[in-house]
């Protein structure tokens, strides 16, 4: 493998807990080299995903954090001034597609549209890119594959995938885990005993129900975890809950009242 790529490769195995079958799907999925797209709240998952599979498949992993000053050359590449002239240095997409990397996109909604189009060429039969400022048309390695992050609902209407680009992709829907699956989650990346996890995610799950009734997203499972290694440290519950799970999600203050009277309910 050249050394380059190599950096990108995930050594150590992730920890990652299985909600129902998406290990097999993205395996298939990565077995025609389809270009995939996971959708779910923030917190719940995704990127840890994509690490163990990645890990899993022995594939190097090259990570883009998407926002809306990301040009099409952040992307694909530019050429660099130094001491001998001109460089040309590739933008992350192109190495993975030069030496069959798994490249993910993490929100990918936050790019605008002209940059989003440049993945367009390596997303259908073709899966190619192009180089244009270097006149370069890279053929994607066998190995490459692109994945994109999503978090639905956080789109207006003016900010969201193009239709031409959400049908280039298959896509898995994530959610919370379910209340033991989640528990176990929160005992493992949190240091606590089962029983503390446990307190924390039925407090999450209060809290989700007020989804769209004065909250806008859920207490998430990284929310959780953090939760956890406070109490890990020896912070009271109590404080460390509200320093975690309540604070950061709402500043009205009723919502921050019906919030911590959930957690006093269980510590
Ligand atoms: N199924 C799971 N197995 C193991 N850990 C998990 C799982 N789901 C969530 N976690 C824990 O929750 C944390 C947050 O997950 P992750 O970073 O993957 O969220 P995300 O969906 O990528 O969020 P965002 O959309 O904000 O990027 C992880 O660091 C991990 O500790
Ligand atoms: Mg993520």
């Amino acid at each position: 493998m050249n050394d380059v790529i190599k950096q990108y490769i995930v050594e150590k195995e992730p920890y990652y807990h299985s909600v129902t079958d998406e290990v097999a799907l993205y395996e298939a999925a990565y077995s025609v080299r389809m270009p995939m797209m996971l959708k779910g709240p923030t917190g719940c998952g995704k990127t840890r995903f994509v690490e163990y599979m990645a890990w899993k498949l022995q594939k190097p992993l090259i990570t883009v954090a998407c926002n809306e000053d990301m040009t099409a050359s952040d992307l694909v590449g530019r050429f660099l001034l130094d001491a001998n002239g001109t460089r040309w240095q590739d933008g992350p997409l192109a190495l993975a597609a030069r030496y069959g990397a798994i490249c993910y996109l993490d929100e990918v909604v936050e790019a605008r549209q002209d940059t989003t189009v440049v993945i367009h060429p390596l997303t259908d039969n073709r899966r190619v890119l192009p180089l244009e400022k270097k006149g370069e048309l890279i053929n994607a390695h066998p190995d490459f594959q692109l994945v994109i992050s999503y978090n639905p609902g956080y789109q207006s209407l003016m900010k969201d995938l193009k239709q031409s680009t959400k049908q280039r992709f298959g896509a898995l829907d994530f959610n919370y885990p379910s209340h033991d699956i989640e528990t176990e989650i929160v005992t493992h990346e949190g240091g606590v005993s089962a029983d503390i996890a446990d307190k924390l995610v039925s407090i999450a799950e209060r809290a989700r129900n007020l989804k769209g009734h004065g909250l806008d997203e859920g207490i998430s499972t990284r929310m959780l975890v953090y939760g956890a290694s406070l109490i890990a440290k020896g912070v009271d519950p109590k404080d460390a809950c509200r320093v975690t799970l309540v604070r950061p999600i709402t500043d009205d203050p009723d919502m921050r009242d019906a919030l911590d009277a959930a957690v006093t309910t269980f510590f």
